[in-house]
């Protein structure tokens, strides 16, 4: 994941993760100060929950910082509707209400640099909002007018649910399941990421089953698990966009938006690798969230990643990684997993393409 190529620009300006349950673990274990890969910042900026004291905020992509930094003054800056409208979130939509979106990007108190390249974007886009430019959101856009497409008629009927047996029914009953594989067989695969959007840098899976039955089983938890409505990530790849009130993820819930915005501690945005600044030990952490950066890492870094972030933790500190198609084979000394305790979480997550793992730091 280092190669320049996909770091240049906003590979991530929604996201892909539900971080609802680190959002939920770090005010479970009262953690002050967290770590957290940026990403979006909307998988990120949620963790500053009450209590925290320190967040620091951690990406390769200088870009992505600088959208981390946006989104932080209009938690700060705006009322949750002026928020919603901004971003584009129900009930705003994302090309509506430009005008309105340009005055409050000309009031928000933003530094030069962050200024300077969100007026570019949005002078060439009009002020239609960011949320589904980023290169990962444009590349669901087209995988939903494919879904759209071969599902026809009705195609986002598992949608419209708000009874889970009746949607676990209709899954298992009703649903074009033989047009639904064909087309999770078509663009569920290395071959069509690689063109869309990795470059040649899609990960190289270890886990057993074939990219096919892993997205096939990770849609039947979503469509089984939880109401398919509420998952954003659903919403995405059947709309290309979050159409409905209960899709919005948790950066845009009312609930973390008052807490962010009263969030008094400071915001620490590093620019740098995440493995090299833990290593350095110059701040201990009492909750990481690494996202799925440990899926892309290879040989030695693989199998010491976590041994060599030791000593940017203090003890009990909490560590959860999303391993996506390669889960590290690691040396995990000093840890002690505790996902189980969590299984509901896990299981309750609005994405489910990831293995989750929740680690306790237990030095003896
Ligand atoms: C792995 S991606 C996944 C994006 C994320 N799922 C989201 O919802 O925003 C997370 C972010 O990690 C950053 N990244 C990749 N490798 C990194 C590293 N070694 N250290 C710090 N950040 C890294 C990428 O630039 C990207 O923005």
């Amino acid at each position: 994941m280092s190669e320049k190529k996909y770091f240049k620009g906003l590979n991530y300006t929604l996201g892909n993760e539900d971080t609802t349950l680190e959002y939920k673990l770090v005010r479970e274990y009262h953690s002050k100060s967290v770590f957290a890969v940026c990403g979006s910042g909307g998988r990120s900026l949620p963790l500053a929950g009450p209590g925290v004291e320190y967040l620091a905020l951690s990406d390769l992509s200088h870009e992505q910082l600088l959208l981390a930094k946006l989104r932080l003054s209009t938690y700060k800056e705006l009322s949750y509707e002026e928020f919603l409208t901004f971003w584009g979130y129900f009930p705003s939509d994302d090309d509506n209400f430009r005008d309105s979106r340009k005055k409050i990007f000309e009031k928000l108190n933003l530094d030069q640099d962050v200024r300077g390249y969100f007026q570019q974007i949005f002078e060439e886009n009009q002020f239609v909002s960011v949320l589904y430019t980023g290169k990962w959101e444009r590349t669901f856009q087209v995988l939903a007018k494919i879904t759209r497409t071969l599902l026809g008629k009705d195609f986002d009927r598992i949608l419209r649910f708000d009874d889970l047996n009746a949607q676990k029914n209709y899954y298992l009953n009703e649903f074009p399941i033989n047009r639904w594989k064909a087309i999770l067989f078509l663009v569920g695969n290395k071959t069509m990421f690689n063109a869309l959007l990795y470059k040649g840098h899609f990960i190289e899976k270890n886990i057993p089953e074939g990219h096919f039955e892993f997205y096939l089983k990770a849609f039947e938890r979503l469509f089984t698990q939880s109401l398919a409505q509420n998952s954003f990530f659903v919403q995405l790849c059947f709309y290309g966009k979050i159409q409905t009130l209960p899709g919005v993820p948790i950066e845009a819930r009312i609930e973390a938006h008052k807490a962010i915005k009263d969030y008094q501690g400071a915001v620490h945005y590093l620019n740098e690798d995440l493995v090299q600044h833990l290593q350095k030990g110059d701040k201990k952490y009492d909750f990481l969230s690494l996202s799925d950066v440990p899926s892309y890492f290879k040989d030695d870094l693989e199998k010491n990643f976590m041994q060599m972030i030791r000593p940017g933790l203090n003890p009990g500190a909490i560590v959860v990684n999303r391993y996506y198609l390669r889960i590290p084979d690691c040396d995990l000394s000093g840890f002690t997993e505790i996902t189980d305790k969590h299984r509901n979480l896990v299981e309750q997550e609005l994405v489910q393409m990831y293995t989750i793992k929740i680690y306790q730091y237990n030095p003896v």
